[in-house]
């Protein structure tokens, strides 16, 4: 149960299209690592790439609760479909909506709603993971424009994506002073993708690596103010994260889902395997996780939409919620026995997809770095 009338509505909303429209399509989305384009026109109409956008921008103008809701029913269905929206909204959209000028805003926003362009974020490196303020990617200033080189890697949405946001150093530093902000669009010449990786787990989802030579970034596209990108870049991952953890209690939502299914039906030593304390036991512990992560989701979500700080509770959300659906996933596996380990099960899926959460928009070795700095200051 939500914890009002308007947000259960928007979960109905969110689940009835996950159901209709995403589910049936996930296995064939996991099989041929690709989004169709009818689904993403789908998403488009139903106002899923501008969620958090107000109206005047073109968007559906509601709040982050919603999103978080929105995302986890999606990926429920599917997972490289939600991470799709997460990604595009949170990490694409929210930065130009938070640190943007009105031209940026206006400029980008609608076409980021309407789904003309889709957005991804480009802080990782190949050197430079969960170290991020280590980046190389180098801006120079031109006098009329910046000059971005370097390459760029884990972009989600790569493949898809018209706008980047890319963080850069405008000065050298070895550490995360000197990095600014730009936004990018990824038809400029200099900008190509070099890589689409290959996945474990939401393999609908597209992950790219990319090069930038000499690409030429207009002034008017610096995002955030000068040299405090990494700010930027932090304050993004931030809302980001809650994101993820909407994704991984969806993935186990559908795994819980599919277990209490299969111990109900399946009959051993004369009896369902639901009627084993053993069985119970793991569904008990199951159900409370998932509750739990969807406590915490909310309440960062709110956090963030009444303007408190929510950096704690996002990066705790994304710890316990991706943590969770890794156990409920393997434990779904273990409940349908040797049948949860073929492909013929939706269960491995599952399982394939939560592994991600705990790595990506910060590892969770990040999050407790992020949770115990909070905690200690
Ligand atoms: N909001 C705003 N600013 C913040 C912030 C926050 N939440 N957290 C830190 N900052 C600021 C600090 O105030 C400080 O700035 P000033 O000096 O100007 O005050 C600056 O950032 C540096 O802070 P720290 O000393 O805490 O930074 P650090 O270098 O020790 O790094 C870290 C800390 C938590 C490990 C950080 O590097 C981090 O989050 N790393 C993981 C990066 C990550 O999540 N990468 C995923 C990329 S996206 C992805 O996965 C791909 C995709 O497409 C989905």
């Amino acid at each position: 149960m939500d914890i009002n009338k308007e947000y259960e509505e928007i979960r109905e909303m969110a689940a009835r299209f996950a159901d209709s429209e995403v589910a049936p399509l996930a296995d064939k989305i996991d099989k041929e690592k690709k989004i169709p384009q009818e689904l993403i026109v789908k998403l488009v109409e139903n106002g899923f790439l501008g969620i958090f956008v107000p109206e005047e921008y073109g968007g559906s103008g509601m709040d982050y609760v919603s999103y978080a809701i929105i995302v986890e029913e999606i990926s429920r269905a599917c997972a490289s479909t939600g991470v799709f929206i997460s990604a595009h909204c949170s990490l694409g959209t929210w930065p130009i909506l938070n640190f943007g000028t009105e031209e940026q805003k206006k400029k980008y926003l609608p076409k980021l709603a309407s789904g003309e362009m889709i957005g991804c974020f480009s802080l990782s490196e190949p050197n430079a993971g969960s170290d991020a303020g280590s980046l190389t990617t180098f801006a120079e200033d031109k006098g009329d424009h910046w000059e971005l080189n370097g390459v760029k890697n884990w972009i989600t949405n790569g493949s898809e994506a018209g706008l980047a946001i890319v963080f850069a150093k405008t000065t050298k530093t070895p550490n995360y002073k000197g990095i600014s902000a730009f936004i990018v669009e990824t038809d400029l010449p200099g900008y190509s993708i070099i890589k689409v990786e290959d996945k474990l787990g939401i393999r609908g989802s597209s992950t790219t690596q990319v090069a930038l030579d000499k690409v030429k970034i207009p002034k008017e596209n610096q995002l955030g103010p000068h040299e405090k990108g990494f700010r930027v870049a932090m304050a993004t991952l931030d809302g980001g994260r809650i994101g993820i953890a909407a994704q991984a209690n969806g993935i186990a939502e559908a795994a819980f889902r599919y277990a209490k299914y299969y111990v109900k039906e399946r009959v051993q030593f004369g009896k369902p395997l639901a009627d084993l304390q053993a069985v119970q036991f793991k569904i008990a512990d199951m159900s409370t996780r998932i509750n739990a992560s969807r406590h915490l989701i909310l309440y960062s979500s709110y956090l963030k939409d009444v303007d408190r700080p929510y950096s704690l509770e996002g990066a705790q959300a994304k710890l316990f919620a991706s943590e969770s659906a890794m156990w409920i996933t393997t434990n779904a596996i273990q409940l349908c026995g040797g049948n949860g380990f073929t492909t013929e099960y939706p269960v491995e899926r599952y399982f394939r997809d939560a592994k991600i959460t705990e790595i990506y928009e910060g590892t969770s070795e990040v999050q407790r770095i992020v949770i115990a700095a909070n905690e200690l200051k």
